[in-house]
């Protein structure tokens, strides 16, 4: 397998091989930082971390990630670079693409990842944007992989907003490792109709199968895996908090719908989530609308089932198996 020189764009540009590559890539990776073995074989390389929206996860993973292979990193936060504002993508992608050896990008349409491709001459990572979000992919399939020790044919349940960058990956994730997707919310935020059919058209091959219900019991039943994010998404405006909870609400993720999901299920979030009022968001939604939690009970969050923090930590083993494969290794 040889992704040299590939962008890491949507998972929709891979294979099946190709994920099961980078995977099992990343679970090497995770297995030798655990024994403490030495990866830095891309010294001198230096790659630049573009962040339009803030990040704690993929910044950190990126950055520990460049640095376990022996990298350099410059990281561009939201509002200092000229990007976007005395700055075109195209400009930007060519000025990095001259200094830097890799470059990730943060932010919003797909479409300025996308260009930020076509122009930077080396390979760009897409670190989430408002459509897909690709690494996190990547540890999500290492983490059901490490919790079943299979991929194909796990129930997948995802409830909440459907329609955003978590739900539309995820649908694609489960449609091409053949596994069963259930989208279960409210019609309005299922994922949008088009890639819908591009998924069923993948499913049939694969032999995953894409479902979509409004109707919780149904979603939930005997699912292996029940996974949320956040009701409204970075960039969206503070106005859609109260038709989000209203609409929302019978999708949390609680003890009732866990206990109708495989009993071995586990829950998955890609985080940050809010399970308690120890945010400043959670606390004014919770001044503002009376309610502790929102897509997942802190119960859920807090349990045995909950995975969660081992999803987060394999963030950092997955970038770094997407960095190392697409990059060349050092001529030392
Ligand atoms: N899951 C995820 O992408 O987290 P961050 O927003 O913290 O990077
Ligand atoms: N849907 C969320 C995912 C965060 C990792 C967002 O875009 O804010």
């Amino acid at each position: 397998m040889n992704l040299q020189g590939r962008h890491f764009l949507k998972l929709l540009d891979f294979t099946a091989e190709e994920i099961t590559y980078l995977i099992d890539l990343a679970a090497e990776y995770k297995a030798k930082k655990k024994q403490g073995v030495l990866v830095d074989e891309y010294r001198g390389k230096n790659v630049a971390l573009i962040f339009e929206k803030t990040s704690t996860r993929t910044r950190c993973a990126f950055e520990v990630a460049a640095h376990d292979l022996g990298m350099g990193t410059t990281y561009l936060d939201p509002v200092s670079s000229q990007i976007g504002k005395k700055e075109s993508i195209a400009d930007t992608a060519r000025v990095l693409g001259g200094m830097f050896d890799g470059i990730e990008y943060r932010g919003f349409e797909q479409t300025k990842v996308e260009e930020i491709a076509k122009y930077a001459g080396v390979p760009v990572w897409n670190g989430l944007t408002n459509e897909f979000h690709p690494t996190q992919m990547l540890a999500d399939l290492l983490t059901i992989r490490e919790q079943f020790g299979y991929l194909k044919g796990i129930k997948f349940t995802y409830m909440g907003d459907a329609r955003y960058n978590m739900g539309n990956s995820l649908m694609v994730a489960c449609a091409q490792m053949g596994m069963h997707f259930t989208a279960c919310t409210n019609r309005k935020y299922f994922p949008d109709s088009a890639l819908v059919a591009k998924c069923r058209a993948i499913a049939e091959k694969t032999g995953a199968t894409i479902t979509l219900t409004e109707d919780v019991k149904e979603g939930t039943k005997g699912a292996n895996v029940i996974y949320t994010d956040v009701w409204v998404s970075m960039g969206e405006p503070d106005e859609v908090w109260d038709e989000r909870i209203r609409e929302l609400m019978p999708y949390q993720v609680n003890a009732a719908a866990m206990a109708n999901a495989d009993k071995d299920a586990i829950f998955m979030h890609c985080l940050p989530a809010f399970h308690d009022v120890k945010t400043k968001i959670g606390a004014l939604i919770a001044e503002k609308f009376g309610i502790r939690e929102m897509e997942v009970t802190n119960e859920v969050f807090e349990s045995a089932q909950s995975k969660v923090f081992e999803e987060a930590e394999n963030r950092m083993h997955t970038i770094k198996a997407v960095m190392a494969a697409t990059l060349p290794k050092s001529k030392c």
